[in-house]
């Protein structure tokens, strides 16, 4: 089928898999091998031109970056601030973007918590990556106890303001902001839509508000909590979902490629080119 058949796809969806502490070497080699087997044998995929993602653990970076297909990129779970020095455990942005990984997750409600890490640190890492041409998936979210007081838009607001203060507006690009409410994380319990539509529309309002609205534009909004094969079309239906952040249900190649056909646009490309078919089987039977 020649390309100008198909439809604009120009809202392309980001699916981001976030592997957490999981898999060793062979593991990341099995996932790889038969992600790209369905991936080859599924060339519609890359047709929707959809911008997919995996960020493994830092010792698992240089492996999936060997095997990982040509379109799909590596990023890490975490990067520091400071490009070098007495940060025992820490991996610093430089040293990833020397690795040819060019992004990382930051702030990810598990750091916060587990690590402590504070609003100033998120800046920092955010600034350490986006100044440095890299992207910055920040993740914000409320907690169940914030949620029940009706707090979210207060929360997502002020980690917004905090995540990016001095931010270069024109790096808005470098940016994706992931709204991850953490009473969905890893609980099955996958927030409404109206939920989601409501803190997504508080997120870009705010954006707005201090990249202003043309800078804004540029930011992507993702959701993540419990999404998986199951309800990632429903998700990526709502109107103003960029795409996910996947974390469970991405460490499976068979449920990430679903997740992938989720996608509108890998819909709209499917759909035009059954069309095709159909109309060249009946021009034949004439
Ligand atoms: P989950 O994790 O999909 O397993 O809920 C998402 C995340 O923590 O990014």
């Amino acid at each position: 089928m020649k390309n100008k058949k198909l439809p604009v796809l120009n809202k392309h969806k980001i699916l981001i898999g976030n592997w957490k502490m999981n898999k060793v070497y062979n593991e990341i080699e099995h996932f790889f091998v038969e992600f790209n087997r369905l991936y080859r044998k599924n060339k519609m995929i890359k047709m929707a031109h959809d911008t997919v993602m995996i960020a493994p653990t830092f010792i698992g970076l240089l492996p999936a970056l060997s095997y990982a297909k040509k379109g799909m990129q590596i990023i890490a779970q975490d990067a520091h601030y400071e490009k070098n020095g007495a940060f025992t455990g820490r991996v610093s942005w430089r040293q990833l973007k020397e690795y040819n990984v060019n992004g990382a997750i930051i702030g990810h409600s598990e750091i916060r918590s587990q690590l402590a890490e504070s609003d100033a640190t998120i800046n920092k890492k955010v600034l350490g990556l986006v100044n440095n041409d890299m992207l910055a998936v920040l993740c914000i979210g409320e907690s169940l106890k914030e949620f029940n007081n009706k707090k979210t838009a207060v929360v997502l607001e002020k980690q917004i303001t905090a995540a990016l203060k001095d931010f270069d507006h024109n790096k808005a690009d470098k940016l994706i902001v992931a709204y991850e409410p953490i009473w969905a994380i890893g609980t099955g319990k996958t927030a409404t839509d109206s939920i989601i539509e409501k803190s997504i529309n508080v997120i870009k309002r705010q954006l707005e508000k201090t990249l202003g609205k043309v800078h804004a534009h540029k930011v992507k909004v993702l959701y993540g909590g419990s999404a998986n094969e199951s309800n990632a079309k429903q998700i990526l239906k709502i109107a103003n979902v960029d795409g996910l952040l996947i974390g469970g249900a991405s460490l499976d190649h068979e449920k990430f490629i679903k997740i992938l056909k989720s996608t509108p646009n890998y819909r709209k490309v499917k759909a035009s080119i059954n069309a095709a078919k159909s109309s060249k089987s009946k021009k034949k039977a004439k």
